[in-house]
Order: structure tokens, then C-alpha cells, then sequence
């Protein structure tokens, strides 16, 4: 049969719905599962974890070791929560539920990376002081810059001297003395937009070149996040956290994750399945 313009054009939009097909969200029924636990870290900025007499990991962390390869045990963490509520970490209050598992899973195609975080929100904030967003869930990912990047994932933003830290200025966000990290994050208030950002020498809420999108659904008290944006290539392994505000907390009082490697196609403690 000779091709006429008319089936040309049904084969020309065949194709691309064929296409879109391809980009559609991962089957996340046949991706791996790796639960990571996020806590509220209390005052322990950069600056308390690389200083021996506050933590005796300082000596390690120097060494190489990761913040998960001394901190992280089968099922949770190994931390003496108790330090987050006595005076001791935490001067202002602790949340009613110090930690909590986080399920991450990640996949890629061709162009996109998917994140997927599944938890449960708690109650029992210490200030809610977000009025707009009951839950925000965060993924940050370092460059290769940053130093111990790969040990300690987000907590070379993490400083003393940040916004809502006891005593420090509240216009001084978070950043990174060298390198720089992504910023992706969803918030839960009606019409919000997904933040592309960045952290360098200070914090930006817009602005990143990652083409983040963000959906979440929540159903009872368990929330699906999922994040699609450009995939950073095949083969890497790029050191990841995870930061959840739940039930209206703001700035430093979020439950975070110490650094874990997405491999991309590669080895890590997170791997992004194909698809
Ligand atoms: C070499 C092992 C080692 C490494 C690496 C390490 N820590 Fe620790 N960490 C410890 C030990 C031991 C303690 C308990 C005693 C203390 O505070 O010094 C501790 C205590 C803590 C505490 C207080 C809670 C408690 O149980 O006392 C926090 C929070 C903490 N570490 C966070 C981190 C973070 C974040 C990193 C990575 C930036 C990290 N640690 C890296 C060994 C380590």
C-alpha cells in the first residue's frame, strides 16, 4: 500500500505516543527497596562531627570512615537518641518520634532519574512553625567537590552558624564551603511547586538544572514521594541524603539521613534500577 499523508501522520503520532510511553514512570513494583532511617540530629553541625573532644567519630571520619559504616546497624541506627532530648544536642525540644524509616527506591531511563521515598509523617512537632506545608520531603545530591562528600553527605551544609542554630543569624541558610549539592524538594501545600535548587555558598530554592518534578500522594498517615529529573549519567555514584519536615517543622527541626551512594546503573548502598 502506497503511504498517503494521512497514515504517515497516524504512524508520526503512533510513534509519539509509543514514546511517551517510554518516559512514563518506572513499574515500581520491580525496584529494590532500601529502607534508610532519618532522625532529628539535634546541634550537630559539620563542625560538632569533625571536632574530637564533641564526638569521638571526628578521628574516624578523618580516616575515611562513613557517618552509616560506624552509625548504621542492621534495622536503624545505633545512636544514643537520649542525647537529642536532655540539654545536651538539642537546647530547644525534641520531636515526640526521634527517628523513623524512610523507604527509597530509585530507578532511570534513557533521560530521567526517579527518586520514590515512602514513609510515615509523625506528629508531635517541637514548632510548627510551616504553616503551609504539613510534610516536606527533600533529596539532596553532592558533586564531587564537596569534601568528604561521599562519607558525610549532607552534613557539609549543615553549620553552626545557619538559620534557626541556637544564637546564629536568621537570614544565614545553609551552604557549602567547597563544591555544591543539588536541592530537590516536595512540599505538601495545595499548588506548591517542586524546588530545583542548589546549595553553595548559600541555599537556592530555585534556579537548578535538574528539570525536578515532584508528586506526592498521601493515604491515612503514609506519604509517596516521587521525583523525576534528568538523569546524571549511567555509571555514576553520587552521594544522596534525604530530609523530611513532618507535621509543619521548619528549617534545622527536620528527621535526616546520613549520606548513602546512589549508583546509577552502578554499585551503591541505593541502586537505580534500569527500566
Ligand atoms: C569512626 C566512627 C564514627 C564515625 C565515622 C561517625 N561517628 Fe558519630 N559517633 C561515634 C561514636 C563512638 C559516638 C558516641 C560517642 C560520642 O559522641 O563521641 C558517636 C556519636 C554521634 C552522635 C550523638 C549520638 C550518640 O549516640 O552519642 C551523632 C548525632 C553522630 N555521632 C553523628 C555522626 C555523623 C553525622 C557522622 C558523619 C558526619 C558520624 N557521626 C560519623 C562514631 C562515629
Amino acid at each position: 500500500m502506497k503511504m498517503t499523508a494521512v497514515s504517515v501522520a497516524v504512524l508520526g503520532s503512533l510513534f509519539a505516543f509509543g514514546t511517551q510511553l517510554a518516559h512514563a514512570a518506572p513499574d515500581w513494583g520491580k525496584v529494590p527497596k532500601r529502607d534508610v532511617t532519618v532522625f532529628h540530629a539535634g546541634v550537630t553541625p559539620i563542625e560538632w562531627a569533625t571536632k574530637k573532644s564533641d564526638h569521638s567519630g571526628a578521628t574516624g571520619l578523618k580516616k575515611g570512615e562513613t557517618c552509616i559504616g560506624c552509625h548504621e546497624e542492621k534495622g536503624g541506627l545505633n545512636f544514643n537518641m537520649k542525647r537529642m532530648v536532655k540539654d545536651d544536642l538539642e537546647p530547644k525540644g525534641t520531636p515526640k518520634t526521634l527517628s523513623f524509616p524512610v523507604t527509597v527506591q530509585a530507578a532511570y531511563d534513557k533521560d530521567n532519574l526517579y527518586v520514590r521515598l515512602s514513609f510515615k509523617a509523625p506528629a508531635g512537632a517541637v514548632d510548627k512553625a510551616d504553616k503551609d506545608s504539613e510534610v516536606k520531603a527533600a533529596v539532596m545530591f553532592a558533586n564531587d567537590k564537596v569534601s568528604q562528600g561521599a562519607q558525610v553527605g549532607c552534613w557539609q551544609t549543615c553549620h553552626s552558624d545557619a538559620r534557626t542554630m541556637p544564637g546564629a543569624d536568621d537570614k544565614k541558610t545553609k551552604y557549602t564551603k567547597d563544591g555544591a549539592y543539588e536541592l530537590m524538594q516536595w512540599k505538601s501545600a495545595k499548588g506548591a511547586k517542586a524546588v530545583d535548587g542548589s546549595v553553595t555558598d548559600k541555599r537556592a530554592m530555585e534556579g537548578g538544572g535538574a528539570g525536578v518534578k515532584a508528586e506526592g500522594t498521601k493515604s491515612g498517615d503514609s506519604y509517596t514521594v516521587t521525583f523525576t529529573r534528568k538523569n546524571p549519567g549511567e555509571g555514576k555514584v553520587i552521594p544522596m541524603g534525604v530530609a523530611i519536615h513532618a507535621d509543619h517543622a521548619a528549617g534545622r527541626f527536620h528527621h535526616v539521613s546520613m549520606g548513602y551512594k546512589l549508583g546509577i546503573g552502578a554499585d551503591g548502598d541505593i541502586k537505580a534500577t534500569k527500566q
